[in-house]
């Protein structure tokens, strides 16, 4: 069984490692060296060159490096008869889980302004602000929203989610499906984004969703760059409709150099880095996806192909 890896990102010899060690038998090709492709029953890709994919006369499984599978829908020749499988990790969760309370607090017990009175060398009392008086609202109830969200109720917060479905999470005021998109924004001062980007989520932060938060209300995207509309969010900013912004992803990645959002005294920008696969501790699911088609059971972490997610 042959398994190619590509990533223009991921150290492609560190996961080629951390295979091998649970599966010796495998043979590993490392693009670019991947030989005949004919031969690749399995690819474990992030954000593969369109064509790439469609190019494996037996492709058998299609395996994402991350939770997120639009760098791999993005080609629209894939073979869609081929199984695609996302990461679902509990160490990626948790890191998640990380960077949205870091950021929540960070906006909550307002930080910014401490720094930037340290740098005047001014002492300023700043009035506190209860948790249970800040509404945070999470964009994207799935595998990583629903912790968050949960974390975000044990420390106090009033936390509301906004998924297709409707949720039953303790704590958390559930809104669901486009027709509850506008009650649920009225009422985030938080607004955090962990949706998958598809058709129907491409742009969705833009000028009339910014519009319906409260005045003051603060945006944390780790999700994809393409949630946003980059200069509807920055006129948000700059018209001091939004207190500020943290932003992972971007609609270009790497950012470019000179964008506003490197420079904007509002906008905290880190490296699409919120939340990482790592080689050692995804591995043995993507092996055991391996060992399953080999057996020819049942493939987990599947995509739905006709949601996109
Ligand atoms: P998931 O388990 O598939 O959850 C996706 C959630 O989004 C579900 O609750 C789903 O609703 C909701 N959703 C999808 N389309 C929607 C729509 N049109 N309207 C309303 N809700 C919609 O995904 P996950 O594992 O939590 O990951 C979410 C995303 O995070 C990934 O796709 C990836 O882009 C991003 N991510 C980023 C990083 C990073 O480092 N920045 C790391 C990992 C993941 P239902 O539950 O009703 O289906
Ligand atoms: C990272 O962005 C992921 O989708 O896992």
């Amino acid at each position: 069984m042959a398994l190619l890896i590509y990533s223009p990102t991921h150290p492609v010899a560190d996961w080629g490692a951390a295979i091998r060690a649970l599966a010796p038998d495998l043979d590993i090709r490392l693009w670019p060296d991947m030989g005949d492709p004919a031969d690749i029953d399995v690819a474990l890709v992030w954000k593969p060159p369109a064509g790439l994919l469609p190019s494996l006369p037996n492709l058998k499984l299609m395996q994402s490096f991350g939770a997120g599978v639009d760098g791999i829908l993005a080609d629209p020749n894939i073979p869609r008869h081929v199984p695609l499988a996302r990461v679902v990790d509990g160490n990626l969760t948790i890191g998640m889980t990380e960077y949205v309370l870091l950021h929540v607090l960070h906006f909550h017990r307002q930080v910014a302004a401490m720094q930037q009175n340290q740098r005047s060398g001014r002492w300023q009392w700043l009035p506190p602000v209860a948790a249970s008086e800040r509404v945070v609202g999470i964009m994207g109830m799935g595998t990583l929203g629903c912790h968050a969200a949960k974390k975000l109720v044990d420390f106090g917060f009033q936390v509301a989610g906004w998924s297709r479905g409707l949720k039953a999470v303790d704590g958390v005021t559930s809104f669901h499906g486009d027709e509850h998109l506008d009650g649920f924004l009225r009422i985030c001062n938080v607004l955090v984004c962990l949706l998958p980007l598809t058709p129907a989520t491409r742009g969705i932060i833009c000028r009339r969703t910014l519009s319906l938060l409260p005045r003051g209300a603060y945006v944390i995207n780790a999700a994809r760059g393409g949630h946003v509309v980059d200069d509807d969010l920055l006129h948000a900013l700059d018209s001091d409709w939004l207190s500020g912004a943290t932003l992972d992803v971007f609609n270009e990645e790497p950012l470019r150099e000179g964008h506003p959002f490197w420079t904007h005294p509002k906008v905290t920008v880190t490296p699409h880095n919120a939340a990482d696969s790592i080689p050692a501790q995804v591995a043995p699911q993507i092996v055991d996806n391996i060992r399953r088609l080999q057996a020819g059971q049942p493939i987990l972490r599947l995509v739905d192909y006709s949601r996109g997610y």
